[in-house]
């Protein structure tokens, strides 16, 4: 990468948590474009007038390149005027900012390589797709790869190898380099100390990240919607890599927003930056035991029986089962059932139990048959937070918070392992291998099924997964079998590669095929493996998803930590409603709360708390699998809040098995089992905004009371409407109870 000595270049690969261009940046928001590599494309003096054109923010596959994967090569012509130089304070760094690549780049100003991140596949480390890092690469004022007020040729080479491809999440441009780009202020949510008075005290963090001192003035105020509580002004000296923190107290409550700045001395340059406090709403957990299991388990028969009853209250807590069918046995200790059900038909039971101050009880029918996943599935998956570089270890701490911080105990048990666990070449039996992270599969199923969790894997209808790894294409029966000693409870199934077999081939039965394939070898175990097809929608998928043995069925592109994308994602569910039932779900794709980043710099979500409540309101709403994308090890208060409200989650494991309707602009209803409904009232603004619902207008005047889920408590008799103030893309979740 050090090509020149007099060339700088750092390479960047952080998240931010936006990106924030200086005043006189230059936008780049077309490139020519040509898919395929060529050496000579790089170079300044390369003829690209034939190419065609593309934005930069955007992935190709949304701009006519629908099935394109491998390489591609943007070339961006820009003028770079010397008045940017001068405008700098600094004056001696020129950046150039990408956004994300999918997957791999190398990038070169006129000819001279100024960056890579990831690795190629022709790379003799072999291919690392790093599309989750931000690219950065900065180059010295004085670098004759500048060409100053003159044409410049910013060539980018680029390999995508599955999924989406080509620059994206965020728009590139070029500006100078500041000081105070070395600066960050934060406040994180991991050092929020909630207290039991409704008061929290909460760190703000300045850190200075460039090896030079900075001086300025920190400002910040804490407003409780408009009204200021707080208002301070700091003179600060960071040292060289030094960082300072100040404890803010505030109130527990909503609308708490913390608005900050830094004004560097010598230059003036100002970083503002503001934040919603994360305010809890749940209720803390009873004392008093409370059965949190869902009302339905399915099971088939002969099948190995594994199930943890979830219930919460002081512990050591005693269960009990009244009618528990002969073939299973309960651990009283631990809520563990295990055993085997060879008849096919519902066996009613009524759970027990118990602690030192009283019992709960709870009907629980085990369903022995044919379907699956009565409710939608929840759990964890390693993908939002490690991508690929994922280990048996990552893992198995993530599970071990799972038990630890009690999310098992309100309904939490599949641990699954998304891609990168492969080994690069199949065994002499043509067996599939696991990777030196993952050194004993089988172990690290048995030690989940010990602790009641269940077990997820990965993998990909096509010779490679969407991260390069080996698939089951032409080995399904052969991986089906190893997945089932391995003690596997769940396959994620991945189309990625599987493009390139389908070729040109754009039938139904094409792309059903895979699918197919990999039930009948599913089938064929004498294991419950609950199966999670992946392919982003194509083909309508929730028309035939459950035709071929999905349990549920990924709808969209992968999601990202941003409201764009949730937004995006979440509220285009609607008109699917009609393909869910109790065994079969749509899939909006895995959760993107607590700390995320897909193997790189894991930073919290990008989502406001509002954004935040109103992303788990929607899932639970929409009955989709609940899938934890992020470090439980790592889980802070607020997010655990979040995944801990008993009475949002039986929403999303509601027996029926309804999804919810969009009714009118802002308002999803979901129909439950006893009769009630689940009413989400989103505000889709970026200001508070009252909200009226007419209950007659929307047909849903025949109900008693009001509850609000969130804070578990009744909010009254209903009444002909209901106004609430909504926080911006904040939600009021309501439950109309007859
Ligand atoms: C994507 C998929 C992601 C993740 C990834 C693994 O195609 O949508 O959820 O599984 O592949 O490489």
């Amino acid at each position: 990468m050090w090509t020149k000595p007099w060339l700088i270049v750092i390479t960047l690969a952080i998240c931010l948590p936006s990106f924030a261009q200086h005043k006189n940046f230059i936008p780049l928001p077309v490139a020519r474009f040509i898919t395929g590599d060529q050496p000579a494309w790089s170079s300044m003096s390369f003829d690209d007038q034939s190419w065609k054109e593309i934005r930069t923010g955007k992935v190709w596959q949304e701009q006519g390149y629908d099935s394109y994967h491998g390489y591609a090569w943007y070339r961006i012509h820009i003028k770079i005027p010397s008045a940017l130089r001068n405008k700098g304070f600094w004056k001696d760094s020129l950046r150039i900012f990408l956004a994300h690549v999918n997957d791999v780049d190398a990038t070169y100003l006129n000819g001279v390589k100024i960056g890579q991140t990831g690795n190629f596949p022709d790379d003799k480390e072999g291919y690392v797709s790093k599309w989750p890092a931000v690219r950065e690469y900065h180059v010295a004022v004085n670098s004759p790869a500048i060409h100053w007020d003159e044409e410049n040729v910013i060539a980018i080479r680029d390999y995508d190898g599955g999924g989406s491809g080509g620059i994206f999440m965020g728009e590139p441009y070029i500006d100078m380099l500041e000081k105070t780009d070395g600066l960050t202020i934060s406040m994180p949510a991991d050092e929020i100390k909630y207290l039991s008075n409704g008061k929290a005290t909460q760190p703000l963090m300045v850190s200075n990240g460039f090896n030079t001192s900075i001086t300025g003035t920190l400002a910040y105020t804490v407003t409780d919607n408009h009204n200021d509580l707080i208002h301070r002004k700091i003179e600060l000296q960071l040292a060289p890599y030094g960082r300072q923190s100040f404890i803010l107290d505030l109130p527990n409550r909503e609308g708490i927003t913390c608005k900050y700045s830094f004004t560097e001395k010598s230059s003036g340059l100002q970083l503002q930056q503001q934040q919603t406090f994360p305010y809890i709403l749940t209720p803390r957990v009873s004392d008093h035991p409370r059965i949190n299991t869902a009302k339905v388990y399915g099971v088939k028969p002969g099948s190995p029986f594994l199930f943890k009853i979830a219930a919460t209250g002081i512990k050591p807590l005693k269960y009990k089962i009244d009618q528990l069918p002969e073939g299973l046995l309960l651990d009283e200790q631990t809520g563990i059932i295990t055993g085997q059900l060879n008849k096919k038909g519902n066996y009613a039971t009524v759970i027990h139990v118990s602690n030192a101050i009283g019992t709960a009880t709870q009907t629980f029918t085990i369903k022995v048959g044919d379907t699956l996943a009565f409710t939608p599935t929840m759990g964890w998956n390693s993908w939002n937070c490690w991508g690929i570089n994922v280990s048996a270890a990552k893992v198995q701490s993530s599970a071990k918070a799972m038990l630890e911080k009690g999310l098992a105990d309100h309904g939490w048990n599949y641990i699954n392992v998304d891609d990168g666990w492969e080994a690069p070449a199949r065994a002499a039996d043509s067996s599939i291998l696991t990777n030196s992270k993952f050194p004993d599969m089988q172990g690290l199923g048995n030690w989940l099924h010990l602790h009641g969790l269940k077990f997820g894997i990965y993998s990909s209808p096509g010779p490679l997964t969407c991260g390069g790894f080996l698939g089951s294409y032409q080995a399904e029966e052969k991986d089906a079998r190893t997945y089932a000693g391995w003690g596997v409870d769940y396959l994620k199934y991945d189309w990625c590669s599987y493009e390139s077999i389908v070729g040109k081939d754009t039938s139904l039965n094409a792309y059903i095929e895979p699918f197919r394939i990999m039930q009948h070898a599913l089938r064929a175990q004498q294991r419950d493996i609950i199966y999670s097809i992946c392919q982003y929608g194509l083909k309508d998928v929730w028309k035939w998803g459950g035709e071929v043995g999905g349990q549920s069925w990924r709808t969209t592109e992968d999601i990202e930590d941003t409201w764009e994308s949730l937004e995006h994602i979440g509220f285009s569910q609607d008109k699917l409603q009609q393909y869910v039932s109790p065994g079969h779900w749509n899939d909006p794709d895995m959760m993107i709360v607590g700390k995320v980043g897909w193997g790189e710099n894991l930073h919290p979500t990008r989502l406001t708390p509002d954004e935040q409540y109103t992303h788990v309101s929607l899932w639970c709403l929409l009955a989709a699998p609940l899938l934890i994308g992020c470090d439980l090890d790592k889980l802070d208060d607020f997010t655990l809040s979040l995944l801990t409200n008993d009475e949002v989650l039986a929403i999303d494991q509601d027996e029926l098995g309804k999804q919810a309707k969009r009714i009118s602009a802002n308002v999803w209803v979901k129909e439950l089992a006893d009769g009630s409904r689940a009413v989400g009232i989103f505000n889709m603004d970026t200001t508070y905004r009252n909200i009226t619902v007419n209950w007659k207008e929307l047909g849903l005047n025949n109900y008693r009371q009001m509850r609000d889920v969130w804070r578990q408590q009744n909010i009254g008799p209903l009444q002909s409407s209901f106004t609430k103030q909504i926080a911006p893309h904040g939600v009021m979740l309501i439950k109309l109870i007859p």
